[in-house]
């Protein structure tokens, strides 16, 4: 039920005269004429908030001036963007931006709308909805008991939040506040921001694409270059080496023959050992292709793989592969096996890594639709997926590891145990094969890769 509220006492007399006013546009007790202006007006500004959001800039510094034109022509209190993050596993939003009314309490610097667990907040309704793509509006009263405290805390009097999405990912939403009275939302009006936080979505999607066309393109340089540095230094190791293994003949005729054999000569064969596994990782990272892709089952191939897998973990750990899913055919993929045995071997030797005192290590290959689970599908075309399921009971990583952890170089192992290629290697030939790799985490509690490899034939 909808309340009709006209100009009463101003329960916030500090708040600025002219949107005060303004809101009483809005009472529904408006003339037919007086809507259809204001949804005319609200139009137009969807329409010029479209063109700034699709000026060559990063979207991030054109939405304030697009919800400003949008908070204007709707005269509500606030418009603002949350964005829907992770925190240890849990679903959460976070206010990112804000446009406010003159005298509106501005809410951008409340700690209390950063990382709010949508469902432990009793947000259960908005998610789902929001994730359907449906929109939430009407008036705070009506809402259910758990939703209204937060938002009475705001002071709100009636809210309509617009879901965006990036592509099919559902990346967080779009709201609009009234404070001052009861916005009546009416459908039409709704369907127009609608089209608003669409349009911002595809803002958002393109700079996505963009960025990781250019993160790509930089790889490619990175990986150019880290193959001809590899052929190089390979050379003029293979020149200390052979010079080294001269000497120590050399040594053996004289007198000194014990320093052959001594700290310092073990030092050197030490160091020669860490430099060739160094060059071998360049190499595999910049991708010299040894063979062709094939088509191929990834469970045949990891079993194949199995006895070297053991040997890499060890054995304190316990491997284990096996068909998860439901049961369905494995369809194949098409992928270079040599390069498909690389992937599972650095995602088993991190894992190994990850588990000094030893643990499980699971190895679970299915295959899925893409329309299955939308949530892990982001940027994803449809159709049929083998997905690789690598999990372990390790240390996990802190946030600021996983954000890193697939950059080329980067390590949290020490100079002399890690090169920091394993994991860009990885990516490099997963992409490669037309597949994505996801990654979660949980400090304490381990660590789960998901390669999802494009079904190369539909099995029977
Ligand atoms: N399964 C895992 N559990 C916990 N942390 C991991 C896991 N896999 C990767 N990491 C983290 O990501 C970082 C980068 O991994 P990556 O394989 O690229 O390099 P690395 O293992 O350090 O070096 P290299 O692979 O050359 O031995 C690791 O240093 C580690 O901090
Ligand atoms: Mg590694």
């Amino acid at each position: 039920m909808r309340r009709t509220i006209g100009v009463s006492a101003d329960p916030h007399p500090n708040r600025v005269g002219t949107h005060y006013a303004a809101t009483v546009d809005l009472s529904p007790t408006h003339s037919p004429e007086a809507k259809l202006a204001r949804r005319d007006a609200v139009l137009a500004a969807v329409t010029r908030a479209s063109e700034r959001l699709s000026e060559p800039q990063p979207w991030a510094t054109l939405v304030d001036e697009a919800l400003r034109i949008l908070g204007e022509a709707t005269r509500v209190s606030r418009v603002y963007v949350f964005e829907v993050d992770h925190r240890e596993g849990v679903e959460c939003v976070s206010q990112r931006f804000e446009w406010c009314a003159p005298g509106v309490t501005a809410q951008i610097d409340n700690p209390g709308l950063q990382g709010v667990p949508l469902e432990a907040a009793g947000y259960v309704r908005w998610s789902e909805l929001l994730r359907a793509g449906e929109p939430v509006f009407g008036d705070i009263e009506d809402f259910p008991e758990s939703e209204r405290p937060l938002l009475e805390l705001q002071e709100i009097r009636s809210i309509l939040v617009q879901p965006i999405f990036e592509g099919s990912r559902w990346w967080g939403f779009m709201g609009f506040d009234a404070c001052d009275a009861v916005q009546s939302w009416e459908r039409a009006e709704v369907d127009t921001l609608r089209i608003a936080a669409l349009l911002l979505g595809a803002a958002i999607h393109r700079q996505t694409r963009e960025s990781q066309m250019r993160e790509v393109q930089k790889l490619e340089a990175l990986g150019r270059m880290a193959s001809s540095v590899a052929h190089d230094f390979n050379n003029v190791l293979m020149v200390i080496a052979g010079a080294t293994e001269l000497l120590k003949g050399e040594l053996e005729a004289t007198d000194a023959r014990h320093l052959a054999e001594g700290p310092h000569a073990v030092m050197i064969d030490q160091a020669l050992e860490r430099a060739s596994t160094l060059t071998r990782r360049l190499l595999e990272f910049s991708r010299r292709r040894t063979g062709r892709p094939q088509v191929v089952c990834p469970l045949e191939l990891l079993r194949r793989e199995e006895p070297l897998l053991r040997q890499a973990v060890g054995p304190r750990v316990q491997l284990r592969i096996f068909q998860g899913g439901d049961g369905r055919p494995i369809a194949p993929v098409r992928i270079e096996p040599t390069e498909f045995a690389q992937v599972v071997l650095n995602l088993a030797v991190n894992a190994r890594d990850a588990m000094p005192t030893g643990g499980e290590l699971i190895f679970d290959v299915s295959t899925v639709d893409a329309s299955d689970s939308p949530a892990s599908f982001d940027l994803m075309t449809e159709g049929r997926w083998t997905l690789l399921r690598v999990a372990d009971c390790g240390d996990g990583m802190s946030p600021e590891v996983l954000a890193h952890a697939f950059e080329p170089f980067y390590t949290t192992k020490g100079r002399d145990r890690g090169t920091g290629l394993g994991l860009s290697t990885v990516q490099g030939i997963v992409t490669a094969a037309g597949g994505h790799i996801r990654v979660s985490s949980t400090v304490g509690r381990g660590t789960e890769f998901r390669v999802y490899l494009p079904a190369a034939i539909e099995p029977a």
